[in-house]
């Protein structure tokens, strides 16, 4: 009787432990099997009160039964190990990987390169220029005088110049780079000077106090460089610049360093001239300024009276980075909102 229950516990015991996959589990059958409150363990307690034939008999087995379970035990303690470090060992190939996070240029830098761009086909050099500007390069020298209301047009942020040679601004336009370029050549030249300007203003949907702009002047002597030569760049630049065809219309306007000026419109880009919201149905987008650059800022950059002639023309990029994109809120671009530049 107790030898068959002896070998009874022995196969159940070495099967279940053959069984077993997971910690937990093991556990629970050392305690069951080999634990001080096995089953094992009460025969081999109660050895001493069977007869001495019968403890002669399942002494030995118990023992050795006890040993069996012993290895089986050992057996299962080592595989499951190993399964553990396996599955933490584990690589799948399946889980997506992660991306390394790539930055990229801002989407006026970039559309700042795509006019650069563009106008280096039209021969045109780019020319860069300095942000904290003096007073006359910004004002006097494009025949703004300091007592002429057109100073008032532009909101401009002062700054501090006490002890300095000259009273210096932050840039309100990049028309302020035009009389330093030409003190340092003489024409013909062509050029494109991209950059940032500043205005104190309040800030709303259409107005910001950083924004970029891009000028162009192309230089000859006098008769070569016409108000049509302008029309025509400008043309062919809108057409490079939007992937379609632009008309440009030219509305007489005033600015103190051209004559005559223009303010000019494109064909809106959004419904072909036809009538949209973003054009108040008029089929028309305004875009910048332009004009025959006014002999005084020539005699300014110390050209001889009446020996050159050409055309300056100014547009905002950032404007043109809204239609391009459709941005309705002009304060985005500089706000660095990084949800919003990611989009580009
Ligand atoms: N500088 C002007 C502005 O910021 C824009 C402008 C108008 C530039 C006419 C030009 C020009 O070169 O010819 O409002």
């Amino acid at each position: 009787m107790v030898k068959e229950n002896i070998a009874r516990i022995i196969e159940e015991g070495k099967e279940a432990f053959a069984l077993a996959t997971e910690e937990m589990v093991f556990a629970e059958l050392e305690k069951k099997y080999l634990g001080r409150k096995s089953d094992l363990s009460d025969i081999l307690k109660g050895l001493k009160d069977l007869s001495p034939e019968e403890k002669r008999e399942a002494g030995p087995l118990a023992n050795e039964g006890r040993l069996v379970l012993e290895r089986a035990a050992e057996e299962a303690r080592t595989r499951i190990a190993s399964f553990k470090l396996a599955s933490e060992e584990h690589i799948d190939i399946t889980v997506p990987g992660r991306k390394p996070a790539v930055g990229h240029l801002h989407p006026i830098t970039r559309l700042t390169h795509e006019v650069e761009d563009i106008f280096s086909t039209l021969g045109f050099s780019v020319v860069g220029g300095q942000e904290v500007e003096t007073e006359f390069y910004n004002f006097d020298a494009l025949n703004i005088p300091s007592d002429h209301p057109a100073r008032d047009m532009q909101d401009t942020f002062w700054i501090d110049s006490e002890g300095l040679d000259s009273q210096y601004v932050l840039r309100t336009h990049t028309s302020s780079v035009q009389v330093r370029y030409m003190e340092a050549h003489t024409p013909p030249f062509r050029i494109v000077i991209p950059g940032r300007a500043f205005r104190n203003e309040a800030t709303d949907a259409s107005h910001e106090h950083t924004y970029h702009q891009f000028e162009c002047l192309m230089v000859d002597e006098r008769g070569k460089v016409t108000v049509a030569h302008f029309k025509h760049i400008a043309e062919m630049f809108f057409r490079e610049f939007f992937g379609r065809d632009v008309k440009v219309r030219l509305r007489p306007s005033f600015f103190p360093f051209t004559e005559p000026s223009f303010e000019f419109d494109i064909s809106c880009i959004l419904c072909d001239a036809k009538g949209c919201p973003v054009c108040k149905q008029s089929g028309w987008l305004e875009i910048g300024g332009a004009g025959m650059i006014h002999q005084k800022v020539f005699e300014k950059a110390g050209y001889d009276a009446g020996k050159y002639q050409g055309f300056a023309w100014g547009f905002g990029l950032t404007r043109l980075a809204m239609m391009k994109y459709g941005v309705t809120d002009i304060r985005l671009f500089m706000d660095g909102d990084i949800r919003f530049i990611r989009q580009f």
